[in-house]
């Protein structure tokens, strides 16, 4: 296959890529680098099937130099962060909107009928019942989940418009090597890096907010069970998760468990979020019927394989 994947150098997209080349697909990795970092695809970029594109979504020009046989494309590339998103709304709009709307019509004009749309359970808001089927309203507050409403239903509308093909993948919250640990990172990373230099989790609120946390490899086995699928299983969404939920509470009891010396540290509370979602939790009884999905990793033993990537890969090429 000849694979687009956007966001290519990020979390999910370098994982993804590894895969793709690995199997001997021509990949086409089209990144800004915005949050994503060389270093994640730095034993691909040598590979004669790994194309890298430095380049935005948003930019016309960029789609004058990808190849119009595309087999699928992996859209994944997104201004990812919350609070980000609440101090500049209109940044996240156009890259998550705006650009999505470049790749499909990339797509519909040079009728490529393969595209997976990286949604996210975020579209959900918080939880009016649990766990969260795709007919759950789509009820997103803050403006990276609003925004990803907006992008995830005008996939729809493709699909439903001109019949493009489109798999809407909603997958609940990611974790593993290669997150961002600092800064615009998500929890694992943030609270693992604390923990490893003998610093407490900072918790926002009373830490009960739960999450459905999915191992990476599972999230790479999930996008490439959609990819080649031959039904449209995500016409209008499919949910991917662990279809188990956790409280921050818990995860910082764990992590401090497994990575501190002595376990002597104790999370520290800080004021709640205001538009932070509460209770995240898959109901992924679609996947399974359809795809056989099922996620093989247990939350333990992802935090065990990602100590042991800080331990033995991560340097400080890694830092941001
Ligand atoms: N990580 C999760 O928990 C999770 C859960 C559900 C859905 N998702 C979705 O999966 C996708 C990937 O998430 P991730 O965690 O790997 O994020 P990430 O930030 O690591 O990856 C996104 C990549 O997109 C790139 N990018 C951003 N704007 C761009 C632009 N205008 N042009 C080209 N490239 C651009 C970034 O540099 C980055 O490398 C996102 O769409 C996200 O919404 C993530």
């Amino acid at each position: 296959m000849k694979i687009l994947i956007t966001g290519a150098a990020g979390f999910l997209g370098s994982h993804l890529s590894e895969k793709y080349v690995n199997e001997g697909h021509v990949v086409y990795a089209l990144d800004n680098l915005m949050n994503g970092n060389l270093n994640n695809i730095r034993t691909l970029l040598h590979k004669k099937n790994f194309k890298f594109i430095h380049d935005d979504i948003r930019r016309d020009e960029v789609y004058n130099i990808l190849p119009n046989d595309l087999d699928g494309i992996i859209h994944l590339a997104a201004q990812i962060h919350v609070d980000r998103s609440i101090v500049n709304p209109a940044e996240t709009f156009k890259i998550n909107v705006d650009g999505t709307l470049k790749i499909l019509e990339f797509s519909r004009i040079n009728d490529i009928n393969k595209i997976l749309y990286a949604s996210t359970s975020e579209v959900y808001g918080s939880a009016e019942y649990a766990p969260m089927d795709e007919r759950h309203p789509l009820s997103a507050k803050h403006p990276y989940g609003v925004s990803k409403v907006a992008a995830d239903r005008l996939c729809y509308s493709y699909n439903e418009t001109y019949d493009l093909g489109v798999d809407i993948v909603r997958c609940f919250n990611l974790f593993g090597p290669k997150q961002k640990d600092n800064g615009y990172g998500g929890v694992i990373g943030i609270f693992l890096n604390r923990v490893l230099q003998g610093k407490p989790p900072i918790i926002y609120g009373d830490g009960e907010q739960t999450r459905d946390y999915m191992f990476v490899s599972d999230a790479v086995n999930a996008y490439d069970s959609v990819l080649k699928s031959e039904i449209n299983p995500g016409r209008n969404g499919i949910n991917f998760g662990s279809g188990t939920e956790i409280s921050i509470n818990k995860i910082a009891e764990i992590i401090i468990d497994k990575a501190s010396k002595n376990g002597m540290i104790h999370p520290v509370h800080v004021d709640a979020r205001p538009v932070e979602v509460h209770r995240l939790y898959a109901n992924i009884t679609k996947a399974k019927d359809l795809l056989g999905f099922k996620s093989n990793t247990s939350f333990e033993d992802g935090i065990e394989i990602i100590i042991d990537w800080y331990k033995n890969y991560k340097s400080e090429l890694w830092e941001y």
